[in-house]
């Protein structure tokens, strides 16, 4: 079997696992931790998860990090990327409108959790994802990332729903001090297969 053909019955295995998990319905927590384990077993084949094979954009890019789309449903929904980046990546604080889980499989991405205060937001925790952790988001649940240069990063972003189904997210621009709307993703390339 050939590693890409190895990678896809993987992937299929493990989304089918998480469809069954979530069984049609909204996740709470609990349910998000369970698709968080199963996103860190498949994050154990590292030799399907390389940066050979999800190369990081290129140092003259634009942006620092990109997407590639791993699964995505028909209906769109259960949409799985590796996230790579290569640099300094700092997404502001944002929501997702839909649930999300990230595990990491090399290098460090830190995320900060805020909670809507009167006139904006504060930071209530922080967390690295790093090989052998994740973090899971409720559709209203805020976050940060924040990747330093010097090592690449790479890592697993689960959500809901694919991400140019999602036109609504929101993010808070501290030079405004207002909630804006994030344009679309700009870099989400196809997994080769
Ligand atoms: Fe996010």
């Amino acid at each position: 079997m050939t590693l890409i053909q190895e990678r896809k019955n993987l992937i299929v295995r493990t989304m089918d696992r998480i469809r069954t998990l979530l069984n049609g319905r909204n996740p709470d927590l609990d349910v998000l931790d369970a698709v968080k384990s199963e996103l860190m077993e498949l994050a154990k084949s590292k030799h399907l998860f390389s940066l050979e094979d999800f190369p990081p954009p290129d140092s003259n890019s634009e942006r620092n990090s990109c997407l590639y789309r791993l699964s995505e449903d028909d209906d769109h929904q259960f949409a799985l990327y590796a996230n790579v980046a290569n640099g300094t990546v700092d997404a502001p604080p944002h929501d997702h409108t839909t649930w999300a889980v990230i595990v990491g499989l090399l290098g460090q991405e830190r995320n900060k959790f805020y909670k809507k205060i009167s006139h904006g937001i504060a930071v209530e925790r922080e967390e690295i994802v790093e090989e052998g952790t994740g973090v899971t988001l409720l559709p209203d649940d805020l976050h940060s990332i924040h990747i330093q240069a010097g090592e690449a990063v790479l890592n697993f972003h689960l959500y809901g729903l694919g991400l140019e189904q999602l036109p609504g997210r929101n993010y808070w621009s501290a030079h405004n001090k207002i909630w804006k709307v994030f344009p679309p993703h700009t870099d989400i390339r196809e997994a080769r297969s």
